[in-house]
């Protein structure tokens, strides 16, 4: 079984060795910090030995509660924002057939998710798909409060009790939140469903290797063991006794704060495979919601090539050199499939006949590599083998170890998320929420 491997090559010429080995020491204060738990947020790192906590009895737990929901539903939902949705939704898209939703025949159900959004034509289109459909209901929230899955819970609970009765809905729902408290708790409990605790040491964003990741990508039919296998790999990979030059997460770390201090400002994450495409949304809420403080982070974004190089490619080629990419780069296919020759050759693309589609989507990917080196935007490249559990294992576990030294190298709490909380604070002041009368008066003052 093959590792992911980081390649900092093409960012050289941008910064040099000397600079990067020049944050070094930052990098290993930052690994101390993390497993002495001596920096800031470090109530918050329940997530670093994670992987090789999880028990046995756990894992057949979530295995079980997922093929009870398996055998009753043709469809789950799972409803959860942030952290408690993105990590189960690019995982589950990283390793579906691109057309499952559309194929006749299911081994397991369609995962579908809500409360990301409050869309209210997303949630009318949902509530009608499920009409007299047989679904089931994994709500996730940490909190147990946040506006936006409490809202979806309401109206599908809703819908699963008239469609198959309270007692029966009871056993189609599953909870996934904090041990005590919030308002999905207290409501599990009266309830009495089945739930999960997202432990109170583990924030949103480093939650996808706990039942917040696991429950749904067990659902979905793939092997969360390997899921832990990968992660457990990087855990070790990783780990603070592996010093700082063999240290990929480490190395990471110290070369995009570099290449910030050389006025790199925006990270773009970069796939050429389009199942990667909400891996990058959960590597941006990671990244951004634990840099992005007290005026400083990297901005990050992303592109899937070759789609966005006929979009975003003409800025990240000739646009302001404020830029850095950072390439996922799969090695392995699934599948193949051959160009053909065509005896008339009118499109001219006799030349790739013969050649596997994913010949000509990796020199797409060495010469925009190319190009946008010599165009001035520095490249670091992740090899992953292949996209499967093991190595998305490792591809999260090696990117939250990577956000938490690099967080602490930028002099940041990456664990906390205060600004998050100033919309909610006006969403609830313009919708009169009870306790929030004086910020009601304020924020209409200013409309
Ligand atoms: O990373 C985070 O902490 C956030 O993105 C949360 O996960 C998100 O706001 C959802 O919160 P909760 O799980 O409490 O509903």
């Amino acid at each position: 079984m093959k590792t992911i491997q980081l390649n900092i090559d093409k960012a050289l010429g941008t910064v040099s060795k000397e600079q990067i080995f020049a944050l070094r020491n930052k990098a290993e204060n930052g690994m101390e910090q993390l497993h002495k738990g001596t920096g800031k947020g470090n109530d918050f790192l329940g997530w670093l030995n994670l992987p090789t906590e999880i028990s046995e009895e756990h894992l057949s737990d979530l295995e079980k509660t997922a093929h009870n929901l398996k055998e009753k539903c043709e469809i789950v939902v799972v409803i959860g924002i942030g952290g408690s949705y993105l990590g189960a939704k690019a995982v589950i898209e990283g390793l579906s057939d691109s057309f499952a939703h559309l194929r006749k025949t299911h081994n397991n159900p369609i995962v579908l998710f809500a409360g990301q959004n409050i869309g209210e034509d997303y949630l009318y289109e949902l509530q009608s798909l499920l009409k007299d459909r047989k679904f089931g209901i994994v709500v996730i929230s940490k909190s147990g409060t946040t506006t936006e899955p409490a809202i979806a819970f309401r109206l599908l609970k809703e819908q699963l009790e008239s469609q198959v009765g309270k007692e029966e809905a009871k056993q189609l729902i599953v909870a996934i939140t904090d041990e005590k408290k919030g308002a999905l708790r207290k409501l599990s409990e009266t309830e009495g469903y089945k739930t999960f605790i997202i432990a109170d040491n583990i924030g949103g964003r480093f939650s996808v290797l706990s039942p917040v990741g696991f429950l749904p990508i067990a659902i979905a039919g793939f092997d969360i063991r390997q899921l832990v296998t990968g992660a457990v790999k990087m855990e070790k990979d990783c780990g603070e006794d592996i010093p700082f030059e063999k240290n990929p997460a480490a190395i990471y770390a110290a070369t995009r704060n570099a290449l910030y201090q050389n006025g790199k400002k925006i990270e773009i994450l970069v796939n050429f495979n389009p199942k990667l495409h909400f891996f990058s949304e959960w590597w941006k809420q990671l990244y951004g919601e634990s840099e992005g403080k007290d005026h400083l982070g990297i901005f990050p974004a992303s592109v899937d090539f070759t789609t966005d190089l006929h979009s975003m490619g003409q800025w990240i080629q000739d646009g302001e050199r404020t830029i850095f990419e950072t390439v996922l780069s799969v090695n392995e296919m699934q599948h193949k499939v051959i160009i053909p020759s065509d005896k008339d050759n009118l499109d001219g693309l006799n030349f790739l006949a013969g050649k596997r589609v994913d010949e000509v989507n990796k020199m797409a990917e060495l010469g925009t590599q190319i190009a946008h080196v010599d165009g001035g935007v520095p490249n670091l490249k992740i090899e992953v083998p292949a996209l499967n559990e093991y190595c998305l294992g490792q591809l999260i576990y090696f990117f939250e170890k990577a956000c938490g030294i690099s967080g602490y190298i930028l002099g940041v709490n990456p664990f906390n998320q205060p600004g998050v909380e100033d919309y909610k604070r006006n969403m609830f002041a313009l919708l009169d929420k009870p306790g929030y009368e004086e910020e009601s008066k304020a924020i209409r003052a200013k409309i």
